[in-house]
């Protein structure tokens, strides 16, 4: 079944959010999960996280970072154009409960991945903060949705334009020397997220990290999303894509993430050349 893309918006440059028709996904879909995303006919399917969805008008909404021919496919798409086909809800949901100071910590996009889970997070009973990255005050997505939604927001921008001038995690260094967290969640870059479950460890803080392993099927059938959790292989699409991030193994997950770059490399300059 195609699905129509209702409303298209360019976020920040190489950002789209996409609000799409899939009435039966959106019914069912929990903070936190994912859908498998096929363009055309001849296309792969990449994972997409549900940035939020609306169950009465049928649809879901999705952040797309233009990092390689699929994602810059999809990202081309405009309004009333369809996507060939969603496959979802995937992954588990988002353990959602009160737990009472969360941190939430993103860089650029994947402020998109977090932004239900963090409504959830509230509805739950939890004070929330956001702590997001970007390269400079234009790539700040999601920055005023955050704000309405959550308890505070902090800004670090790696040129300082805008927020404290330096990465996330040191933001939440700082943060956690004048506050008391309970836990912290992570989407983001797989080196931000290692960080995250290093200074989780140091604080015996419980933090979540949401991993983007490389997915095929999206349905534990094909090991790709191999990933090593506390010493157990896991995979990514069915027992994730959160884990605890004190226990991933984070070089393996960046080495893996990098298996098929030669590859992507050449599929993307075929696409730039349109052949
Ligand atoms: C659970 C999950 C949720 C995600 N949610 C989002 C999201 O909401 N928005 C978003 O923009 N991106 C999201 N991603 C990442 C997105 O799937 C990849 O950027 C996309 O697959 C890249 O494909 P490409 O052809 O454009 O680029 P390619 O040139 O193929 O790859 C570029 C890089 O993307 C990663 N990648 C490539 N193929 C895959 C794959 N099949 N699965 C996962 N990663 C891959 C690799 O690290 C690679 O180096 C998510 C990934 C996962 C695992
Ligand atoms: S993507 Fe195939 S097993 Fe997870």
């Amino acid at each position: 079944m195609r699905h129509e893309i209702v409303r298209r918006e360019e976020l920040a440059p190489g950002y789209k959010l996409f609000v799409i028709r899939s009435p039966v996904i959106a019914r069912k879909i929990q903070p936190g999960q994912f859908v498998m995303v096929r363009v055309h006919e001849k296309g792969e399917r990449i994972p997409m996280t549900v940035s939020d969805f609306d169950r009465e008008a049928g649809t879901i909404t999705m952040v797309v970072h233009e990092v390689g021919k699929t994602s810059r496919m999809l990202a081309s798409l405009k309004e009333g154009d369809t996507i060939l086909d969603l496959l979802g809800p995937l992954g588990k949901p988002s353990e959602i409960k009160k737990y009472g100071n969360v941190v939430a910590i993103c860089r650029q996009g994947t402020a998109g991945a977090l932004y239900s889970i963090v409504r959830a997070l509230k509805r739950a009973g939890n004070r929330v903060t956001v702590i997001m990255g970007a390269k400079s005050r234009d790539y700040l997505i999601f920055e005023e949705r955050m704000r309405r939604l959550c308890d505070e927001v902090v800004v670090a921008t790696d040129d300082g334009s805008a927020g404290m001038k330096g990465y996330a995690v040191a933001a939440l260094r700082e943060y956690l020397k004048h506050n008391h967290v309970d836990y912290i969640l992570a989407i983001g870059p797989t080196k931000m997220m290692k960080t995250v479950g290093r200074i989780a460890r140091e604080h015996g803080i419980k933090a979540t990290a949401s991993l983007g392993a490389i997915m095929l099927d999206g349905t534990g059938m094909c090991g790709a999303c191999r990933v090593t959790v506390a010493g157990s292989t896991k995979f990514a699409c069915v027992d994730g894509p959160e884990f605890d991030a004190t226990e991933v193994d984070f070089d393996e997950l960046q080495r893996r993430q990098e298996f098929f770059k030669e590859e992507e490399r050449l599929a993307f300059e075929l696409y730039e050349e349109g052949t």
